[in-house]
């Protein structure tokens, strides 16, 4: 291997994950789209456990790196879906790896998935969870598509507490290579705690993990580091400032939920009625609303 492959190999190892430092640190860095993939679906594996068979709904997977290792880690079958990257080149990746009968790439909008009801012993999200889960009624709407008494697990970027006032200036200001790390999407950061509650507060889950990454900043900077070292990188690097930041605020956040059993809870959040964003949901208002037209037009 040349001096540049060993440096680069060096840089994607972490003893932290062994599982994920065993694939091929060139498949990791082409198919990367954020903090390390394979890190944070290791991390999420060690709060919930997966056994082979199981029907895992990766939410969010964008080049499906986290869907082939978990089912090549964990036996299980995984439904990979994703909005921006199209489903036939992840599955052009799925028969790379070999793992045709075990994953299968779906493309879907988070707010419009087309699956079953109580279909999935697990969801998992890496990364992508705060694009759409911020919102007060993501929950009761994933949670339709996971068994009952089923997981979620989310690993998220966020913050060790949240913040009282605007941003902290050096997350605010330029890094050496001009790009500020504070965009707008990244008030969608919170606390492990407030994703507890934000997922408690509707009844709909326990949380058994709300937690953050040992040392989180400072693997997202190493991670920052390999991919900008290796040219794949998608985005100018954020290194310098999570380095400046040293886990005073950004973190990497994971939250691991059971579905509820309880009989009690609504039947639009188990799947029988239509959730408020599903357009069946129209036609209920409709019938609701046809006595009070009808009084009104005679
Ligand atoms: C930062 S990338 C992370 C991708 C992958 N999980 C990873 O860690 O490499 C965020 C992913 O979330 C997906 N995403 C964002 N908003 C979405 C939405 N509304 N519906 C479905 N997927 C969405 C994007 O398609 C994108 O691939």
């Amino acid at each position: 291997m040349a001096d540049s492959d060993k440096k680069l190999e060096n840089l994607f190892y972490n003893e932290c994950f062994p599982r994920a430092s065993r694939y091929d640190f060139r498949w990791v860095a082409e198919n990367q789209m954020g903090p390390n993939a394979l890190w944070l679906a290791e991390w999420l594996m060690e709060d919930l456990e997966l056994t082979p068979g199981m029907r895992v709904l990766d939410m969010g997977c964008g080049r499906a790196i986290s869907s082939i290792f978990l089912a090549r880690e964990y036996g299980v079958t995984v439904f990979a879906a994703d909005l921006w990257i199209p489903a036939g080149e992840n599955w052009l990746r799925v028969c790379e790896a070999k793992l045709e009968n075990q994953v299968y790439p779906v493309h879907a909008e988070a707010h419009a998935l087309p699956f079953a009801e109580s279909f999935f012993d697990a969801i998992v999200s890496l990364d992508s969870y705060s694009y759409y889960g911020t919102d007060d009624l993501y929950l009761s709407y994933i949670i339709r598509f996971l068994r009952p008494g089923g997981k979620i697990g989310i690993v998220v970027p966020g913050l060790q507490a949240e913040m009282e006032n605007n941003p902290p200036e050096h997350l605010l200001k330029a890094q050496s290579n001009g790009k500020v790390f504070w965009e707008p999407e990244c008030c969608t950061f919170h606390s492990a705690q407030w994703w507890k509650k934000h997922w408690e507060k509707t009844g709909l889950v326990s949380v058994d993990v709300a937690d953050t990454m040992p040392d989180g900043w400072r693997h997202w900077a190493q991670h920052e580091r390999a991919v900008e070292a290796s040219g794949f990188a998608i985005f100018p690097s954020d290194e310098e400032a999570l380095l400046e930041d040293a886990g005073r605020n950004l973190t990497l956040v994971r939250v691991v939920g059971n579905r509820a059993q309880n009989e009690n809870i609504a039947s639009s959040a188990q799947g029988t009625d239509p959730h408020v964003w599903e357009r069946a949901f129209m036609n209920v208002c409709a019938n609701l609303m046809a006595p009070m037209n009808k009084k009104r037009k005679t």
